[in-house]
């Protein structure tokens, strides 16, 4: 919380007897007409119980108040009582605040909790597709957030490596007739596996005999069989080198990966635990743990031949989760289709009496939508081979962007990064900045532009602020601004916008919204706008002052950029 709101609230709280501390905090508000005051207490509230009205009580409250430092009046206006911060004073505690954090500024002090955050999570042997985006840049800018707000937070990478998925391309390399020897296994690349994957659907329509081939090699894999496991090591690390590099043109980073093939020497203890517990009972050859109760399906724990599930592991990686981090939450953040999944797993986790798994949440988002030739909006999917890969439209988003700098300024010094930055930047951004449940439809032109709730607009105003710097050619020390000289309404927009980062920060973590941290950089870059071009910075009688607004925005919007995920540039 904000500082001059918990003083504010120590001086009301013995004037309010009436009122628990909760209900005080939340009734103190930040209106949104400054000019009004800095904060407000609506007395409505308090009308019932001390028999008068609104106003008076306002008035009354006013004169008994001892205001605290840092205050400069309190004033009853209407129902409400309205409280004035003395303006300098609060502004030079921001903005030295600003200069000495920095890069961190934004952040909270640590909490001493701990939060894991499985995302991307993408199966192997599939391109990354450009709706695995989502999972991907929502779980990396909450990871950030986490991270600011003060907890100890850990990024889990829990790659779809195991599962009957792996038996049908086994199936597709044996019918290839390719040798399949280590060397020639560098063959099969990602969009070869891709392809493989696509064509056992089409082919095991016609040859359903090839279903049973690949439930086998995928039963040989959990046997422990060394061939199987020789081919599905090699798939495996071909999509890891791939994914590697996308993760690094996205600057996103993982402290583990472990996938699904990590838990299969651990299903086995969670099928034990199920069955102490008399959870399991077996429905049409499988064993599962019913969920009639709870108005869900069975959860499917183990196929007839004795293979695992994908909920199997999940069982098994979210004790193993709580037993290596001893998490006070763990986030799933995976597409709204897999809701009941995550109900199912965390309903069983209840069932085995682990409280714990209260704190085990599904962040679910809406897909991207694309339209097609004929303005059809749709998913695309890896199954019919129709995704759009990550890669090309990352690629086709900074070839536009650096056709637009090549018209504008092409003298731009590492203009090919710049333009990456700034085209990858915009992919992110939009992405993040609807509420996560939506169904976005993407569009290029929207997303690229550098006019209305973009990347580009943000990062506009981030350069606008670095060129001001550029041309002043110095730093300006906190030391040696007059605070007086940005006492006017102007300024205070500015540094208002400022002052509410950690606050938003904080709202992350509270609402796993990223989007509230993007439409904060779209009103921080809309008032550095706006103060650029109402007032003359260079060369002004308080050109100091507006050169040190200036430095503190720009971190501002710097730092709230990279919590999202996104890197800012300098020039453009
Ligand atoms: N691999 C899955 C998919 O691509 C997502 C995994 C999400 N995480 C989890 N623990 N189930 O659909």
């Amino acid at each position: 919380m904000d500082s001059s709101k918990e003083k504010l609230l120590a001086a009301l709280a013995p004037l309010l007897p009436e009122l628990p501390a909760e209900q005080l905090e939340r009734l103190v508000c930040v209106p949104s007409d400054r000019v009004k005051g800095d904060f407000a207490l609506p007395c409505f509230v308090l009308a019932k119980a001390r028999k008068a009205n609104p106003a008076a009580i306002a008035q009354e409250l006013a004169s008994a108040v001892a205001l605290p430092e840092g205050f400069s009046k309190a004033e009853a206006a209407g129902g409400y009582l309205n409280f004035f911060v003395d303006a300098d004073a609060a502004t030079s505690a921001l903005l030295r605040k600003i200069e000495s954090e920095g890069a961190a500024y934004g952040s909270s002090p640590a909490n001493g909790k701990t939060v894991v955050i499985d995302y991307s999570s993408p199966n192997v042997g599939k391109q990354l597709a450009f709706h695995h985006l989502r999972s991907t840049m929502i779980g990396n800018a909450l990871l950030r957030c986490y991270r600011a707000a003060g907890w100890n937070a850990v990024g889990i990478n829990h790659l779809g490596d195991w599962g009957t998925q792996f038996g049908k391309l086994i199936v597709m390399a044996r019918r290839s007739g390719l040798p399949l020897d280590d060397e020639s296994l560098k063959a099969f690349t990602l969009a070869k596996l891709n392809a493989m994957y696509v064509d056992f659907g089409r082919q095991a329509k016609e040859h359903p005999e090839m279903e049973e081939e690949a439930r086998a090699a995928f039963a040989a894999m959990e046997a422990g069989s060394p061939e199987e496991l020789r081919l599905w090591k090699a798939f495996r690390a071909t999509t890891l080198a791939e994914l590697e590099e996308l993760y690094e043109m996205l600057n996103v980073k993982f402290d583990v990966y472990t996938g699904e093939s990590f838990f299969n020497d651990k299903t086995g203890a969670v099928v034990e635990l199920l069955k102490s517990k008399g959870l399991l009972s077996e429905s049409q050859e499988r064993q599962v743990v019913a969920l009639d109760d709870e108005g869900m399906p069975p959860c499917l724990i183990l196929k007839g031949d004795g293979s695992t599930l994908y909920a199997t592991r999940d069982l098994a990686a979210a004790l193993y989760r709580h037993e290596t981090y001893n998490f006070d939450r763990c986030l799933y953040v995976v597409d709204n289709g897999q809701s009941l999944h995550f109900r199912q797993v965390f309903t069983v986790l209840k069932k085995l009496g682990c409280g714990w798994a209260e704190g085990c949440r599904h962040i679910p988002f809406g897909l991207i939508l694309q339209q097609d030739a004929e303005g059809k909006w749709s998913k695309g999917s890896s199954k019919q081979g129709n995704s759009n890969s990550l890669r090309e439209v990352m690629d086709a988003a900074a070839a536009k962007i650096l056709a637009t700098i090549d018209e504008k300024n092409p003298s731009l010094p590492d203009k090919e990064n710049v333009a990456r930055k700034i085209g990858v930047g915009a992919l992110v951004f939009d992405d993040l900045k609807n509420r996560r449940l939506i169904d976005v439809k993407f569009n290029w032109e929207q997303a690229l532009s550098f006019d209305g709730d973009t990347g580009p607009y943000v990062q506009n105003a981030h350069v606008r602020l670095c060129s001001i710097q550029r041309k002043a050619g110095r730093r300006v020390a906190s030391s040696e601004v007059r605070w007086e000289k940005l006492s006017d309404a102007n300024s205070q927009r500015l540094v208002h916008k400022l002052g509410e980062l950690p606050e938003r920060v904080v709202e992350v973590t509270r609402d796993h919204e990223p989007s509230a941290l993007a439409q904060y950089c779209l009103e921080l870059a809309a008032e550095s706008h706006r103060f650029i071009h109402d007032n003359r910075v260079l060369g002004d009688e308080a050109e100091t002052e507006r050169l040190f607004l200036v430095q503190c925005a720009q971190t501002a919007l710097r730092n709230a950029l990279e919590l999202l995920g996104v890197a800012a540039v300098e020039q453009m």
